[in-house]
């Protein structure tokens, strides 16, 4: 597939089996990660593997997470599913540095532009990839039973895997209402 077709394709698969990317697939995923603009080269950003064991892990830092003495069996159950979603999930944090020219704000971009190329890398590798957080991101506990500290931020789970059918190809959307010239 040619960068072009690659960047005018691309589209996330919800459902993805094993197996994940071998290491030396991994390898390269990651290395697109690390290939990103980052403003002063601070690499402010960190990728946390999670696969075999770790999933059960990640299950139950979820399942701590949520719960609270009224929660509902059902809310744990489905919790406790979710990183089983993919093979293979990329954990990506920001690890935000002190610079005068570099605020916050743009080393949160960087972090997402990992994301971003990552999930191209996956895809141009032949695997789906979807970018997933939801409140579980924003969990405190989450974040230090994952060793991060709770001033960065999580800005993905990356869930990667073997797709486990072929999606159509979404509709196009078109630029003509998003863009303007001076
Ligand atoms: C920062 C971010 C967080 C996201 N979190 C979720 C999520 O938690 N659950 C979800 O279903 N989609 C989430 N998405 C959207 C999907 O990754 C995906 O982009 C969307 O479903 C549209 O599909 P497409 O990528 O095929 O265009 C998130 C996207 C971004 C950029």
């Amino acid at each position: 597939m040619n960068a072009i077709d690659l960047l005018l394709t691309r589209q996330s698969t919800p459902l993805l089996s094993a197996p994940a990317p071998d290491k030396n697939n991994l390898d390269t995923i990651l290395s697109a990660g690390m290939r990103v603009p980052d403003h002063a080269g601070l690499t402010p950003f960190h990728f946390t593997i999670v696969e075999g064991e770790g999933l059960v892990n990640l299950s139950h830092i979820f399942v701590e997470a949520i719960k609270s003495p009224n929660i509902e069996q059902a809310k744990i159950d489905k919790t406790a599913k979710m990183p089983f979603r993919a093979p293979l999930i990329i954990i990506i944090s920001t690890q935000y540095q002190e610079h005068e020219k570099v605020p916050k704000e743009e080393q949160l971009i960087t972090a997402g532009c990992c994301v971003h190329a990552m999930q191209m890398a996956s895809v141009a590798l032949g695997y789906g990839a979807m970018w997933r957080t939801g409140a579980l991101s924003y969990n405190d506990s989450v974040k230090k039973a994952l060793n991060i500290d709770v001033q960065n931020d999580i800005v993905g789970f990356l869930y990667i895997g073997t797709k486990t059918k072929v999606l159509p190809l979404k509709p196009t959307r078109f630029y003509d209402d998003r863009v303007s010239y001076l």
